[in-house]
């Protein structure tokens, strides 16, 4: 399990380049299960949890192909890596496997292709989960709303279409904590295929929906209001293949610009679609960070002062959930009191045990956390428990006097492309250790 030895007191200057996004990847490759014919993706990033989806996808008779680049380098523009063909040759498998499941959740999102293209899908139940409690109950009751069955066994959802063909109707798929975002996307991928009209009422807006919505439109769905809380899916007899450019990482891109704010740095973030960000804008300029955007760049720009704030986790377009451990990490140097209470996963607060080793004073009530800003952090040894949160301590290391030993980073590997090289690329000392043996 590698670790990371960093080095704080650095203060961040120079260019990033976003990646493609992790979360509209993930279910875009899976989406490829919907056709025999060839999906080519651009800009898909390289993470441990693409290359389990690509694994996964593989054992569902997918071939996977990547193409590789010419001669690229960080900063050489947003394809670092070359573009992945896909082409299903073989649907006989219907099943996704606990082993690949276990590792990473969005192996949910081959339950609506599969059960829309070949009428069966077995699929391991994901089991739980380190931010917290992570049913599924939305993805089967709106596939169930479409004429699937499911039944639970030896912890597999088993899924069955038994008239032949799903069926498209009207129906709100919003839960106790608003809308799901992969439950949205399974439905409405499955709702493509289906006989007659579908429309979601209370689906996600994710950028991440809207994404995916694009995609199947281009293989020859006919979905309106992807992106907004109600969807129209006139359902198609078939799909054909299409060629995509997976929208930027908005969730790396505003990791980022809290690293330039707790580095009291200067950042151009390149290949990013600030819309994508505007509540997190909203915040970090109330905290005292500075903006502007040029041409697909934002200049960032943070203030030595960081004003407390007080800030909620909502769906999109609201803050993010999946930038809240990194918002608090900044905070936890702020210049007093600042409260962030979490509304998506209200148990998403295991990095605050490992920002008090570094000298915060974070106060956890409930799904709220009370963090009273402190002069400095120090460096100490902390451990990873998901993939936000190890990024959180990645910023805190950096702003930290002294040096940091982060334990458990594979989790930031799941979803964060190349970080310690795109950190040190503009000024941060991150040294990767493999195993025991240390690599420059
Ligand atoms: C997506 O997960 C993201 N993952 C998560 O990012 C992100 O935190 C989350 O959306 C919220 O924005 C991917 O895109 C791969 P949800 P998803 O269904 O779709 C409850 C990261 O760090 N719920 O929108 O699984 C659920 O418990 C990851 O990159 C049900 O009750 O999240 C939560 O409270 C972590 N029943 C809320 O809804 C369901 O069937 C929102 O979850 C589904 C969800």
């Amino acid at each position: 399990m590698d670790s990371l030895i960093i080095q704080g007191g650095t203060r961040l200057k120079g260019k990033i380049e976003i990646s493609g996004s992790k979360n509209s990847s993930l279910p875009i490759v899976a989406a490829a299960l919907m056709t025999t014919e060839k999906l080519t993706l651009h800009g898909v990033p390289r993470l441990s949890d693409i290359d389990s989806m690509l694994k996964l996808i593989g054992e569902l008779g997918c071939h996977v192909y990547r193409h590789e680049p010419k001669n690229r380098s960080v900063g050489d523009g947003p394809d670092l890596n070359g573009p992945l063909d896909l082409t299903v040759d073989n649907e006989k498998n219907c099943e996704a496997r606990y082993d690949i499941v276990k590792t990473m959740r969005a192996s949910i999102c081959v339950l609506g292709p599969l059960l829309a293209k070949r009428g069966k899908a077995i699929v391991a139940l994901p089991g739980g989960c380190a931010i917290g409690d992570r049913p599924v109950d939305l993805h089967t009751r709106g596939l169930m709303k479409l004429g699937a069955e499911f039944r639970y066994e030896n912890g597999n959802i088993i899924g069955e279409v038994p008239n032949g063909r799903l069926k498209g109707c009207r129906m709100y798929l919003g839960g106790a904590q608003g809308p799901t975002v992969l439950g949205t996307i399974n439905v409405m991928c499955a709702a493509a295929l289906a006989e007659g009209e579908t429309v979601l009422v209370g689906a996600a807006c994710e950028p991440e929906v809207w994404d995916c919505g694009e995609l199947l439109n281009k293989m020859g769905a006919k979905i309106k209001g992807h992106g907004s809380p109600e969807i129209r899916i006139e359902g198609v007899d078939a799909l054909r293949g299409a060629e995509h450019r997976v929208i930027p990482d908005r969730i790396e891109c505003g990791t980022f610009m809290i690293a330039a704010a707790i580095t009291n740095g200067e950042l151009e973030l390149k290949h990013c679609n600030l819309d994508h960000l505007i509540a997190v804008v909203d915040r970090l300029e109330e905290v005292g960070v500075k903006f502007e955007r040029q041409n697909g760049t934002i200049f960032v720009n943070a203030s030595r002062r960081i004003n407390p704030i007080e800030m909620t986790t909502q769906p999109y377009p609201g803050f993010p959930t999946d930038i809240q451990a990194q918002l608090m990490a900044l905070l936890s140097i702020g210049d007093g009191m600042s409260v962030i209470t979490e509304r998506i996963f209200p148990d998403r607060f295991l990095h605050v045990g490992e920002l008090n080793r570094m000298g915060a004073r974070i106060r956890k009530e409930g799904p709220t956390a009370i963090v009273h800003g402190v002069k400095e952090l120090q460096g100490a040894s902390v451990m990873a428990s998901d993939l936000r949160a190890s990024a959180a301590l990645v910023l805190a290391a950096m702003a930290a006097r002294g040096t940091t030993r982060i334990d458990r980073v594979y989790h930031i590997d799941r979803g964060y492309e190349k970080i310690e090289q795109k950190l040190n690329a503009v000024g941060a000392n991150i040294q990767r250790i493999k195993g025991e043996r240390a690599v420059a």
